[in-house]
């Protein structure tokens, strides 16, 4: 589907912790909307992936700012479709294994790897003259405050680590919501860009709502902002 021309340059933001649904809600939305797709969690777990490994020492900040220099990230923009490359070399399986999960947290609470993939994020923006809808943490808050259009997804822990369980094939959601109870822990107190709902960001709570539901929302919420912005 080609982007209809009112929604062309438009930036939808999705943020919201882990497990809340936001890859799911943001390919959908991109793909209904005919528009681009970036998953910066892709990002984060890719340079986690390549400084593990280099056999990087992930408790020391200094070596994983200094060995991320060299480490060159790529991604692909269609959300039927989207690639993520370290080095030219697709990494798109083992970044969801589960010491890339264990360790990205460390990894993305380095202030020099959030300004290189931050400039990186903005580049793909900037390059998205079709419109992009983007998701992570920090998208509404930091990397495109601009955004007209901003959703903070939520979800209640336990729906979360049913649904992350789900996705990983684990049969106990009790250990996955501890893994997601610790993310959030790191990702909400770190000081560079923490989990943070944009003030003018719309809460979703997806907990009793079909994927195609929360979708809906969201594909509604951008037609009316566009509707407004036009009148
Ligand atoms: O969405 P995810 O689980 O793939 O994200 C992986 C990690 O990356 C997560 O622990 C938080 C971090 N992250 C971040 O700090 N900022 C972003 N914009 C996206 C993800």
């Amino acid at each position: 589907m080609s982007p209809r021309p009112e929604r062309s340059g438009l930036v939808v933001a999705v943020d919201g912790p882990s497990g809340s649904g936001k890859s799911s809600t943001a390919r959908g939305v991109a793909d209904r909307l005919g528009l681009n797709y970036l998953d910066t969690g892709a990002m984060y777990r890719a340079m986690t992936w390549a400084l593990l490994q280099r056999g990087t020492d992930l408790h020391d900040p200094e070596a994983i700012a200094r060995a991320a220099e060299s480490i060159a990230i790529r991604s692909g923009t269609d959300p039927r479709a989207p690639t993520i490359e370290v080095d030219g070399q697709d990494v798109s399986s083992p970044i969801r294994g589960a010491d890339v999960t264990a360790n990205v947290s460390l990894v993305a609470a380095v202030p020099q790897v959030r300004e290189m993939l931050v400039r990186l994020q903005r580049t793909t923006i900037g390059a998205s003259s079709g419109g992009i809808v983007v998701e992570g943490r920090d998208i509404g808050s930091a990397v495109a405050p601009d955004a007209p259009v901003k959703v903070y997804l939520v979800a209640d822990p336990a729906a979360r680590a049913a649904r992350r369980a789900a996705e990983l094939g684990i049969l106990d959601p009790g250990t996955t919501a501890e893994d997601l109870a610790r993310r959030d822990q790191i990702d909400s107190t770190r000081t560079a860009s923490p989990l943070a709902k944009a003030p003018d960001a719309v809460l979703i709570d997806g907990t009793h709502l079909t994927l195609d539901q929360v979708v809906e929302a969201v594909v509604e919420l951008v037609d009316d902002i566009v509707r407004e912005g036009a009148s």
